[in-house]
């Protein structure tokens, strides 16, 4: 099978005032379908860009980035925010709920968003949070949550809609330990019951030990890598 994501010498350069900065140089990473992978390294390191670029938030400055047997370097922006709506789900370190919709609503929106019906809406909505545990929340906004409860919401929202892959930027880095783990365990249930394909970043090393493979980044590089 064709892998999800495939890098090939990717580098990326920001510029700013006269002043370059190499995010990535010459990124080679191919993620299958079904792995739990974790991309380590220190603040700076490219975790961030790297995830930005598989996306097409972010455009590459060299290489090619293919998502699932696809260049995605030309496309237009259309067609990379349907993409982004249809294959892929995202997960942030600051969770990223709209404030005055409950968790019942952030999550619908995305549905909404691919022209959904609303009864297949309400149904898919409560059959993922039934899933994940937290009916309890459908009905609360966001500010009456903590944060292991709103991350749980956004948990709900990035697979609501069956992405193929779900990237998540340093997705426990606003939690306590015990949320932290409660988080990984989540997503790492998701990816052995239901096979969704994770990519995530994160600086912590309990974190880490919970991925199937971890790809270190030092100064935009891969240094290192680790198959558990
Ligand atoms: N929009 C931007 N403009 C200029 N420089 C940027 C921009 N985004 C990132 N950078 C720089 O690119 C490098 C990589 O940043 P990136 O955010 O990918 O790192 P990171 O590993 O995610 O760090 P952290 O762990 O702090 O989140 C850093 O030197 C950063 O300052
Ligand atoms: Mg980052």
């Amino acid at each position: 099978m064709k892998p999800i994501v495939e890098l090939v010498n990717v580098s990326k350069i920001f510029r700013s005032g006269g002043e370059e900065v190499h995010a990535l140089r010459g990124i080679d990473l191919k993620v299958e379908r079904g792995e739990f992978t974790a991309i380590a390294g220190p603040s700076g390191s490219g975790k961030t860009t790297l995830l930005n670029v598989i996306s097409g938030i972010e455009k590459v400055d060299g290489g090619k980035v293919i998502f699932d047997g696809i260049p995605i370097n030309g496309m237009d922006e259309n067609a990379l925010s349907d993409l982004r709506l249809h294959r892929i789900g995202f997960v942030f370190q600051a969770y990223n709920l709209i404030p005055t919709l409950t968790a019942r609503e952030n999550v619908e929106f995305i549905l909404f968003l691919r022209g959904v019906g609303e009864k297949e809406r309400r149904e898919r909505v409560e059959k993922v949070f039934r899933e994940l545990g937290i009916e309890n929340l459908l009905d609360r906004f966001p500010h009456q949550m903590s944060g292991g409860q709103q991350q749980r919401v956004a948990i709900a929202r990035a697979i609501v809609g069956e992405p193929d892959i779900v990237l998540a930027d340093e997705p426990t880095a606003n939690l306590d330990s015990r949320n932290s783990m409660a988080i990984i365990e989540l997503m790492k249930n998701l990816n052995r019951e239901k096979g969704i394909t994770f990519l995530f970043s994160t600086h912590d090393p309990l974190i880490m030990e919970n991925a199937r493979r971890i790809v270190y980044l030092r100064d935009g590089e891969i240094v290192k890598e680790e198959w558990k």
